[in-house]
């Protein structure tokens, strides 16, 4: 069975304590004829997951971390593995956020590190892929989503997986593809899932689409071929907001 579609909240750099009162709001919010339609997740910083953890687990919603390091336990200063995650409440994990790619350097056999980890650890590892609005305009789109999600997706088989399209100038721009260009990539990447993973894992990966997705463009873009939720910074940050785009659903 395909499971529900997936909306997910990256809350970035964002939040203190006080925050959570938008936690409280969000469950509030998430209504059963919701519930029943899509799962609703939030990726707070985290410093907040276990206060959110505490909203999050009797609302129904899932929570995740935003980055993971891909060992277990160890010498690591400042870094969180995704056992710790798990501790905390978080049953997923974003891996290969193009942020992080691009300020960290990130590889995608770090990424792909990281999202074995999580599956190891027991938490489903949401993988960004998306090129940058150069490779766009030289045609390689396709080519180098195609790339990404060959070398950062574990070839282990695991419906766990989530992946994530994120093309990086549309990030946090308001500006987003055409329809036409989303229906594209994501087509492009659900065949790379099937061949890679067979089809079956390759059917029931959900392959989320992100980038300024907001209340007034959700509808248009989650009802799209392949496009099995979304991935949401900004618009994740308030309730109201985020709520109104998993509403797309109802
Ligand atoms: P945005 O961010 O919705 O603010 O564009 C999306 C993301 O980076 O995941």
């Amino acid at each position: 069975m395909t499971p529900h579609p997936l909306i997910a909240g990256n809350w970035k750099m964002n939040g203190l304590h006080a925050s959570l009162a938008e936690v409280a709001k969000l469950g509030a919010l998430y209504q059963p004829s919701l519930q029943a339609k899509i799962e609703l997740l939030i990726c707070p910083p985290a410093t907040l997951l276990a206060g959110a953890h505490e909203i999050t687990a009797a609302a129904k919603i899932a929570l995740g971390g935003q980055n993971c390091h891909f060992l277990e336990t160890g010498p690591h200063t400042g870094d969180i593995s995704a056992w710790m995650l798990k501790d905390a409440g978080a049953s997923y994990v974003i891996v290969g956020h193009s942020e992080r790619r691009q300020s960290y350097q990130e590889t995608d056999a770090l990424v792909h590190a990281k999202a074995l980890a999580a599956l190891e650890a027991g938490i489903r590892p949401i993988i960004c892929v998306g090129e940058t609005a150069e490779q766009r305009q030289a045609g390689m789109a396709l080519s180098v989503v195609e790339e990404q999600i060959k070398a950062s997706i574990p070839a282990q088989a695991s419906s766990k997986i989530v992946v994530a399209y994120e093309p990086v100038w549309a990030i946090g721009t308001g500006v987003t593809p055409t329809h036409a260009e989303i229906a594209e990539v994501h087509a492009h990447a659900r065949e790379m899932l099937k061949r890679l993973l067979g089809p079956t894992f390759g059917d029931q990966i959900r392959l989320l689409y992100g980038g300024s997705v907001s209340p007034a463009n959700a509808k248009e873009i989650l009802k799209l071929a392949n496009v099995d939720g979304a991935l949401v910074g900004g618009a994740s940050l308030k309730a109201q907001d985020f709520i109104a785009i998993a509403e797309a659903y109802l």
